[in-house]
C-alpha cells in the first residue's frame, strides 16, 4: 500500500470504560448523540491521544523525541523474573474487560458480564475475558471434593473424582460457546451501543477433557433405549440440561482444561460439559452428574426459559444450534474513525453447524458486497477471523457482514428473522449487525432492514 496516497486511519476505541448506566438508557432510548458527551467526559484518554498526535506531528520537523531520547527503562534493570507468579496484562490495557450491562438483571449473581470482542485478536477468548452467564452466582469448588456421577439407564452407575477423569484418554478442541440469549436485546430495536454488549455473550477456547461418549461407554449405557443424557450442575442453580443421545456421542465433552490451564472458576472449575454449536446454556457448569434417559427431561430452563416465543404466542422448545452469524468488531459501535484513509475491517463469523465458508462484507449497507479474507485456521464450530482493507472517503457509510457456512446456510437480515419469529422473541437472534459510519467518523449501533 502507498502510504502517501492512501494513509492508514486512526480509531478511537469504544468507550465501554466510560458508559454510565444512563447513557445505556439513552441509547436504549433512541438518543445516539451521548456518545459525544461520553468523549468529552473521557478528557484524560482523549488528552493522551491529542497529545500523541502532535508528537507525531512535531517529529516530521525535530525528530520524534520518542525516537531520540533514550527511555529510562533503556537504561536501567527491568524487573525479575517470576516478580508474578501468574502473568497479568500490562496496565496500559487496564481498559479491556469483561463487564456487566447496567440494570440488565436485579441481581449480578444472576446476570452477565459480556466479553471485550472489540478489542481481542485472532479467535481465542482469553481465559480472564471469557464472558460470564450464571443463574444463581458462581462458585470455587475443592477439585478433591468433586464428584461427577453417570447414572440412569446404564447397566455399571459409576462416580468418578477429578483424579479418575483425568486418567482417562482425553482430547482438545477449539470451539465458540455462544449464550442462546446473546444479541437478544435487539430483537425489537436497536438498543445497546457497542459490540460488546451486542455480541459479547461469545468466547471461543480450546477445550480439554474426556469425549463425553468415553464415559457413557465406560457405564455401559443403554444403547437401544438410552436417547437422551441429563446434564446437572452443583451450584445453586441446580442447572439441568437434556442432551441428545447422537450428540452426545457425537463430540461433548466432559473438559476440565481451557487454553491450555484448568478451566476458571467462573467458567465451571473443575469441570464443565462443552456441546460444541449447541447454546451455551447446555454447557454445564460445575458438572455432578450426567442421566441417561429414554425420553427428554423439559426441565425448568428447557420449557420456561430458552424457549422461542413464535408470533402465534406458541414456544419452540429444544432449539439448541446456534446458526450462523458474524460481526464486525473493528470499527464497531462507540469507536471513531479519525482520519479518512485505510482501516483494515476485522471481525468474526461462528457456525453451530461446521465450518465457515466464506464472509461478506458491505460497505453501503447491503447493495454491495466484497469477500473478506478468512484467517487460518478455519475450524468447525469455532470462531473465524475475518479481514479486509477499506479506504474511508469521509462520507456516510454502513458496515455490514455477512457469513455462510459449509452447509450453505446464509445469515440472516433482522427483518427475515422477525418475518417467522415476529419482535418479542429473547434467544437465536443471529441477524446481519450494521454499523453505521457518520461523516464524524463516529461508529453506531443501526438497524437497516
Ligand atoms: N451451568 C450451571 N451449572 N449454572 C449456570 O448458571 N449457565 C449456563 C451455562 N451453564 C449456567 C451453566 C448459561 S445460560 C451459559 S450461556 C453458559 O453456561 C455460560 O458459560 P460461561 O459462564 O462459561 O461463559
Amino acid at each position: 500500500m502507498n502510504s502517501d496516497m492512501n494513509p492508514v486511519g486512526r480509531l478511537r476505541r469504544a468507550p465501554e470504560n466510560f458508559l454510565s448506566a444512563e447513557d445505556i438508557a439513552a441509547v436504549a432510548a433512541g438518543r445516539r448523540d451521548f456518545l459525544k458527551k461520553a468523549f468529552i467526559a473521557a478528557g484524560a484518554s482523549l488528552a493522551t491521544g491529542a497529545s500523541a498526535h502532535a508528537l507525531a506531528a512535531d517529529a516530521s520537523n525535530a525528530g520524534d523525541p520518542a525516537i531520540l531520547e533514550l527511555p529510562e527503562y533503556s537504561k536501567t534493570l527491568g524487573k525479575p523474573v517470576a516478580a508474578n507468579g501468574y502473568g497479568v496484562p500490562s496496565k496500559y490495557e487496564h481498559n479491556l474487560q469483561r463487564r456487566e450491562s447496567p440494570g440488565l438483571t436485579r441481581v449480578s449473581a444472576a446476570s452477565v458480564a459480556f466479553a471485550p470482542l472489540q478489542g481481542l485478536f485472532g479467535i481465542i477468548t482469553p481465559n480472564g475475558l471469557h464472558f460470564e452467564r450464571h443463574h444463581q452466582g458462581w462458585i470455587d469448588v475443592d477439585p478433591g471434593k468433586h464428584r461427577l456421577m453417570v447414572n440412569g439407564m446404564v447397566s455399571n452407575a459409576k462416580v468418578y473424582t477429578m483424579d479418575d477423569l483425568m486418567r482417562l484418554p482425553s482430547v482438545s478442541r477449539i470451539h465458540f460457546i455462544e449464550c442462546g440469549a446473546n444479541s437478544s436485546m435487539e430483537w425489537g430495536n436497536v438498543a445497546v451501543p457497542t459490540v460488546q454488549y451486542t455480541h459479547g455473550m461469545l468466547s471461543c477456547c480450546e477445550f480439554t477433557g474426556v469425549p463425553l461418549s468415553v464415559l457413557l461407554e465406560d457405564c455401559g449405557f443403554d444403547k437401544k433405549n438410552g436417547k437422551f443424557v441429563l446434564a446437572e450442575g452443583a451450584d445453586g442453580s441446580s442447572m439441568t440440561r437434556t442432551i441428545a443421545m447422537d450428540r452426545a456421542l457425537d463430540d461433548a465433552i466432559v473438559a476440565y482444561g481451557m487454553n491450555g490451564e484448568m478451566l476458571r472458576p467462573e467458567n465451571g472449575y473443575p469441570l464443565r460439559l462443552v456441546v460444541p454449536g449447541v447454546q451455551g446454556v447446555s454447557w454445564v457448569k460445575w458438572l455432578r452428574r450426567l442421566k441417561v434417559g429414554d425420553q427428554p427431561w423439559a426441565a425448568k430452563d428447557e420449557s420456561i426459559h430458552y424457549v422461542d416465543l413464535l408470533p402465534t404466542g406458541q414456544l419452540r422448545q429444544y432449539t439448541s444450534i446456534q446458526e450462523t452469524k458474524s460481526v464486525i468488531t473493528a470499527p464497531s459501535g462507540g469507536q471513531m474513525l479519525l482520519d479518512k484513509g485505510f482501516y483494515n475491517i476485522s471481525g468474526i463469523a461462528w457456525s453451530g453447524r461446521g465450518k465457515i465458508k466464506r464472509v461478506d462484507v458491505s460497505f453501503d449497507g447491503g447493495h454491495n458486497w466484497t469477500t473478506a479474507r478468512l484467517e487460518n485456521p478455519v475450524l468447525p464450530k469455532a470462531l473465524a477471523r475475518f479481514n479486509l482493507g477499506w479506504t474511508w472517503s469521509g462520507g456516510p457509510a454502513i458496515l455490514q457482514s455477512r457469513a455462510l457456512d459449509e452447509t450453505g446456510y446464509v445469515q440472516p437480515k433482522i427483518s427475515e428473522l422477525r418475518a417467522v419469529r415476529g419482535t418479542r422473541s429473547i434467544y437465536h437472534n443471529n441477524a446481519i449487525q450494521s454499523w453505521k459510519v457518520a461523516e464524524s467518523g463516529e461508529v453506531s449501533n443501526v438497524q437497516t432492514y
